[in-house]
Formats: C-alpha cells, structure tokens, sequence
C-alpha cells in the first residue's frame, strides 16, 4: 500500500504554531506579502530576516504532537511506501520520527545563498547577513519558498501521487496551489482520497472521505484504521 500525506499548517496548531489564515488575515501579525514574497525581501530584508529569525528561533519552544508521531509510526510500518510531503517549513515532522519527509515550501533550518545557489543547513539568525558557508558571499536569505516561486521537488511529488493507492490530506486550507491539486491528480491515479482537517477544506468536496476534528485526534485514528 502506498500512501502519500499532504501536511499543512493544521498539523502544527496544536503544537503552538499559529496557522496561515486565522480569523485577523495577519500571519503572526503580517501581511503575508509584506514578509512572504521576494519583492518584500528586496525591499525590507531586515524586516524579512526579522520575521523568519523569529519564527526558527520559536521552534525551540514547540515540541511535536500527536498528529506528527503517529505519521512516524506509520512510516515505520510502510518504510519507503510512505511519503510525508509538508507545506510547513517547522521541523516537526522530523522531531516527531518522521525520516521521509519533503519540504516542499522550504525549511527554516535552512538557508539560501543568493551567490551560489547552495542550501545550507541554517539553525542561527540571518539577519545579521552571515557569510555563506560555501562561497563567503554575505547573501543568505531564509529557504524558503515565496509567492511566486516554484515549490521543491515537484517531480518526486508528482511521481509518489500517481503511484498513490492513497492520498491523505491533513491540516491545510486548500487555498494555495499547487499543493490544493494534489488531490485531484491523485484521484487520477486511482488514490483513494482523505481529508483530515478541523473543518471542511475549500476542496474538502473532493475527497472520498472527508473527517472534521482535531489533527491530535483525526490522524492517530487514521493511522490506527490504516494499519489494523
Ligand atoms: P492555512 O492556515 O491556510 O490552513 C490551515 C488549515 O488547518 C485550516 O483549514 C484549519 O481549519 C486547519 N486546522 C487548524 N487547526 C487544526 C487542527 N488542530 N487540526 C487540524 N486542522 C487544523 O495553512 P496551509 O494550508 O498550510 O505558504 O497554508 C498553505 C500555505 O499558505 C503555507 O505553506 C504558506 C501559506 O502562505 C508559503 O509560505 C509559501
Ligand atoms: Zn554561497
């Protein structure tokens, strides 16, 4: 049984990582485009820097939840049959066991060299512009991946969902492509397809199955119901 999971910013909420969209439109009190484009980042890289230095520095604070290790236990069960693929850009899904993980959004713990393209493992402040490890050039920006720019590893993700016998979508919106066409594609394939988010997903139509609750609760079960 092959199985591809979709992870959005659902799946860290109860961790204490505050969503995209909440009721004020504000991500951590910004606008999305004034801190998640690179124009934001030619215009204000300080303020940018800022914005993302805080966010890695948080991730010390936070600690995985039940939603993250049950997807480790899954993956102990089905080794290379699972593939977790996360818009997030926390490392949760590390921390929680999970090893077969795509960031397809980027991570924070990692950093762009603007001078020779190389990704760096990064866990320090950018703000204060570091020399790039590799080429000494001080243009670090954080990795990643803006509106406008193209998600990482497409082509691994497109070729897991049309071998998916499942796809199984937790804690995302729906509302940022190419991630919100995984579904469809993968239905193509013949995936059987599941949501598992706290309320309907702006696709949650598109499902076979689709379950409404607490990531903390929804996907242990699933997990559970998978393997028994
Ligand atoms: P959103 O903030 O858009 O959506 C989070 C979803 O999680 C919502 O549908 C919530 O209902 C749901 N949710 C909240 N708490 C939950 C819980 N405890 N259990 C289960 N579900 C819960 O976040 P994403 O869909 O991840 O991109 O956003 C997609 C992308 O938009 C992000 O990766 C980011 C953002 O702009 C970039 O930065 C490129
Ligand atoms: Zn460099």
């Amino acid at each position: 049984m092959k199985v591809v999971v979709l992870t959005g910013a659902g799946v860290s909420a109860e961790s204490g990582v505050p969503t995209f969209r909440d009721a004020d439109g504000l991500w951590e009190g910004h606008r999305v485009e004034d801190v998640a484009t690179p124009e934001a980042y030619d215009l204000q890289p300080s303020v940018v820097h800022r914005f993302y230095d805080a966010r890695r520095a948080a991730l010390a604070g936070v600690e995985p939840n039940d939603a993250h290790r049950a997807l480790a236990v899954l993956e102990e069960a089905l080794g290379d049959d699972l593939l977790v693929v996360t818009q997030n850009i926390d490392d949760l899904h590390e921390r929680g066991g999970s090893t077969r993980v795509l960031h397809m959004h980027g991570e924070l713990r990692s950093a762009l060299c603007r001078g020779c393209r190389s990704r760096v493992a990064w866990t320090e402040d950018l703000g204060d512009y570091p020399p790039c490890p590799r080429c000494g050039v001080s243009e670090l920006r954080p990795d990643v991946v803006w509106f406008g720019e193209i998600p990482y590893e497409m082509d691994r993700i497109m070729a897991a969902l049309e071998e998916a016998d499942v796809f199984v979508s937790i804690g995302t919106s729906g509302a940022v492509y190419p991630a919100a066409g995984f579904v469809q594609y993968a239905a193509a394939g013949g995936a059987r397809t599941v949501e598992l988010n706290l309320e309907p997903s702006a696709g949650s139509h598109l499902f076979d199955d689709a379950r409404h609750g607490p990531a903390s609760v929804l996907v242990p079960a699933f997990v559970r119901e998978l393997l028994g």
